[in-house]
């Protein structure tokens, strides 16, 4: 069996209903369930005897050696992690101790239990670390993009946490020898992504008839990249990686802000029009964020080199999926988005005016 850890968040929910559409093999799902980790994400696997779920934290060092004992996985993904900027920057005290600090106990707890391995168990055994191309800073308009031998300029709080988990995992390997793989991912989107985030949060608010902000002027630059082939990327990345590796895993697809907006705007004015006029009417441009990184750009030529990924989505067709998906999902939206999400949407939003 593997242990996936965040698999209630976004793409972790994803990872694992992909994971059990694809094979048989189980997965012990440990998730804190967060206000970013939701169960209703993994409804589809009620009763399925493939997944076993437990609420904990990466952090908690007993539970992790315990389930480590217990299950005794083949391979961890570790996705767990405080995962929005915005957020990092009004308290960046949960991303030092998640990021960081939580993955510094995993790791420890990898370590006692690897260390019990056969040579066979220890050959075959993978840590995969799920991280971010943020952890490289921000792209001038004509730099090449990010290949995997950049220079990690972290610029957020939540960056710099996730830079410095990538230098602990990196360091189990060369000190303890854990195999491990690093992925570094741009932008993903998709089904099940928290209405905090640029695209589902448009999405949300359109339909909602609510202003859309743009932070600044709209034209930062992200990589955006269908959830499903990030999944499919890891699960290449777990199969095939070469232990010790990082992996650059992106869309080829660099949009605007503005440019991604228009897009879904468009599409719901397509699939879900308003009585009169278009959603783009309710674009309005709010104060910047702090620090906010211009460019982000991903070069995915050693993945797939090495490893023969390429996405299968384009925006086109995975945008019209997902704005398809959040159509057809009210309730899930609903419910994540009352109680701490309106106090979270208040205190983001209220000193951009
Ligand atoms: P998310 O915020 O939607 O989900 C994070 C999950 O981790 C939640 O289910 C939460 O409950 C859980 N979690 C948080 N703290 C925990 C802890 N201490 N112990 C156990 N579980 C905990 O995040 P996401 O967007 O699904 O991102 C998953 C991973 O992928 C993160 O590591 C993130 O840095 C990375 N990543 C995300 C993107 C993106 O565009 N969303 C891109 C590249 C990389
Ligand atoms: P986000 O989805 O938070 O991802 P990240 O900051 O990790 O790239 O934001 C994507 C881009 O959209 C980023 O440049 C910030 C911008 N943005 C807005 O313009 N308005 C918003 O309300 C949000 C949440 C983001």
């Amino acid at each position: 069996m593997i242990l996936v850890t965040g698999g209630a968040g976004f793409i972790g929910a994803n990872f694992v209903l992909d994971w059990l559409r694809e094979c048989d093999e189980p997965v012990l799902n440990l998730d804190k369930l967060t206000y970013a980790g939701n169960l209703e994400n993994l409804v589809a696997l009620k009763g399925d005897a493939r997944h076993v779920f437990v609420q904990g934290d990466i952090g908690d060092g007993v539970l992790v050696a315990d389930l480590l004992a217990q299950h005794r996985p083949r391979a961890i993904v570790n996705f767990a992690a405080e995962s929005h900027v915005d957020r990092s920057i009004h308290g960046p005290g949960e991303f030092i101790q998640t990021n960081i600090v939580g993955t510094f106990n995993l790791l420890e707890g990898v370590r006692a239990y690897f260390g019990k391995l056969s040579d066979l168990e220890k050959a075959a055994f993978r840590f995969l670390h799920v991280s971010t191309d943020e952890v490289y800073g921000s792209l001038g308009e004509v730099e090449p993009p990010f290949a995997e031998t950049h220079q990690y300029q972290p610029n957020s709080p939540y960056s710099a946490s996730k830079a410095a988990s990538d230098h602990l995992v990196r360091a189990y390997h060369h000190t303890y020898g854990i195999p491990v793989l690093t992925t570094n991912c741009s932008n993903n989107y998709g089904p099940y992504h928290f209405p905090e985030k640029l695209i589902p949060l448009i999405i949300h608010n359109a339909l909602a008839g609510k202003p859309l902000p743009i932070y600044g002027d709209g034209s930062n630059v992200r990589d955006w990249l269908y959830v499903g082939d990030h999944c499919a990327a890891i699960r290449r990345a777990l199969a095939s990686g070469m232990p010790g590796e990082t992996y650059n895993i992106g869309g080829w697809n660099e949009m605007t802000n503005l440019d991604v907006v228009h897009t879904v705007c468009d599409l719901l004015d397509a699939l879900s029009p308003r009585s009169s006029g278009s959603y783009r009417e309710q674009i309005t441009y709010v104060k910047d964020r702090p620090g906010h990184d211009r460019r982000y750009a991903i070069d995915a030529t050693k993945i797939e080199r090495e490893l023969g990924w390429r996405p299968a989505e384009t925006f086109t067709s995975g945008i019209e999926k997902t704005v398809r998906w959040y159509l057809e999902h009210a309730d899930w939206v609903g419910n994540v988005t009352s109680g701490a999400y309106r106090q979270w949407t208040e205190t983001n939003y209220a000193d951009r005016k």
